[in-house]
Parts: structure tokens; C-alpha cells; sequence
């Protein structure tokens, strides 16, 4: 399972790449807008420097002329650029079209497999399920993981299976246990995966005992 990063920060992306898990970076506009006054394009140019595998750039028109028009120009960025279309109507004509143009597609916010489906037959290279989203109103984010995992392996379709909106580190393990191929995560969460108290328990002793022998 590759693991992407879940943010437009470029501190916290050097980070991650500096651990060797960054295979991508996915952005999307509230995640820009959190780093200020930005330029977007160089904002973009900024991440596809740090990290070499697929960078999200989301289109924010809402017709269809719009976000293929976003899609042409931010994927001349830089060659790892992928634009990130919404799962709407407008959104899936225009994932139909810039992957006919040989652009790949993140397809974001989808919430059902009936969505997921349209996606695929749209041509994306990536879909989305948001699952801390579905998991906020109460219905189970990892379960409509399993089913959009399902339902691809049935055909064998190469739209990729982007674990989304994922919280904590239980949504990365059992996104990984039901195949997903790639799951994107804040940098808090990476770093929750890191924890464990008998690590630190165990660590704090060691080295406690060695400076107690005189060592140093
Ligand atoms: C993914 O591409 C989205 O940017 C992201 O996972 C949304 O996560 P959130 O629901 O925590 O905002």
C-alpha cells in the first residue's frame, strides 16, 4: 500500500519524505487555503519538488468547461501533477475527458460503490472514498472501502483505490488488511503509527542501563 500525505505543508511533506513514506501528495482547496496567500501553481510546483509520485491538484470550477480547462493548465505544472475532479455529473465529463487526453484523475468525494463505479467507467486513475467523512455520520467508511476494492478486483479495472479521510491509525491498518491501494493521511496520523509506549518503555531502559555501566 503506498502512502500518500494528506496536506499542502511543505514542512510537514519534507518530513514524511525525509521518512521515505511519501509516494504522493494529495491537496485540496481547504488544505491550501490553510497555508495563506499562496500562489497555487507555484504552491503545486513547490510539492511535485519534494516528493516524485502523484501530487493532487483539485479543480474548483463547477462546469464541466471549467475543470477541464483547470485540469489542462495545472497538469503542465509538472509531469506528477494529477488533477483531483469532484464526483459530481460535471465532474465525472470532465474525468472522462482529460483522461481521454492521456491527464490522470483523482475522482474525490465519493461516499457510495454506485459512485466509485461511474468513476472507473469515467476513466479515472484514482478514486477517492472519503471514510472519517462516512464514519462522522455514523455509517462505516471501511466498509464501503471493501466493497469499492471488491467490486474493482471483479474486473480488474486499473482506477486505483485511494483510502481517504482517514483519522487515525486504525483506518491505515485495516485499509491495508482489505487491499486498498493507497491511503493518504495527515502527517498527525503518520505519526500516530509511530507510537507505542512499550517502544519508548523499552527504549528509555536500555539506555538507562548502558549509561549506568559507565558507558557512555
Ligand atoms: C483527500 O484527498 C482529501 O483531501 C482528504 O482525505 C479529506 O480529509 P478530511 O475529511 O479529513 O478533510
Amino acid at each position: 500500500m503506498k502512502f500518500f500525505l494528506d496536506t499542502a505543508n511543505l514542512n510537514e511533506i519534507r518530513e514524511a519524505a525525509s521518512l521515505g513514506i511519501a509516494d504522493g501528495v494529495t491537496t485540496n482547496p481547504s488544505l491550501i487555503a490553510k497555508e495563506g496567500n499562496v500562489d497555487f501553481r507555484q504552491h503545486i510546483a513547490s510539492i511535485c519538488e519534494i516528493v516524485s509520485g502523484p501530487v493532487s491538484a483539485e479543480v474548483t470550477s463547477e462546469d464541466t468547461e471549467g475543470m477541464v480547462r483547470e485540469g489542462r493548465d495545472y497538469s503542465k505544472i509538472a509531469a506528477n501533477v494529477v488533477i483531483k475532479c469532484p464526483l459530481t455529473r460535471n465532474g465525472l465529463k470532465a474525468t472522462h475527458q482529460l483522461s481521454s487526453e492521456g491527464t490522470k484523475v483523482n475522482v474525490t468525494f465519493c461516499f457510495s460503490a454506485a459512485q466509485a463505479i461511474l468513476a472507473a467507467k469515467a476513466g479515472a486513475s484514482f478514486i477517492s472514498p472519503f471514510l472519517g467523512r462516512l464514519d462522522d455520520i455514523g455509517e462505516n467508511g471501511l466498509h464501503l472501502l471493501g466493497d469499492i476494492v471488491e467490486i474493482y478486483r471483479n474486473y480488474e479495472w486499473e482506477t486505483e483505490v485511494l483510502a481517504a479521510s482517514l483519522r487515525n491509525p486504525i483506518h491505515v491498518i485495516e485499509a491495508a488488511r482489505i487491499g486498498a491501494d493507497i491511503a493518504t493521511m495527515p502527517l498527525k496520523v503518520i505519526d500516530q503509527l509511530f507510537n507505542h509506549p512499550l517502544t519508548d518503555k523499552g527504549q528509555a531502559q536500555f539506555l538507562a542501563d548502558w549509561r549506568k555501566s559507565g558507558r557512555k
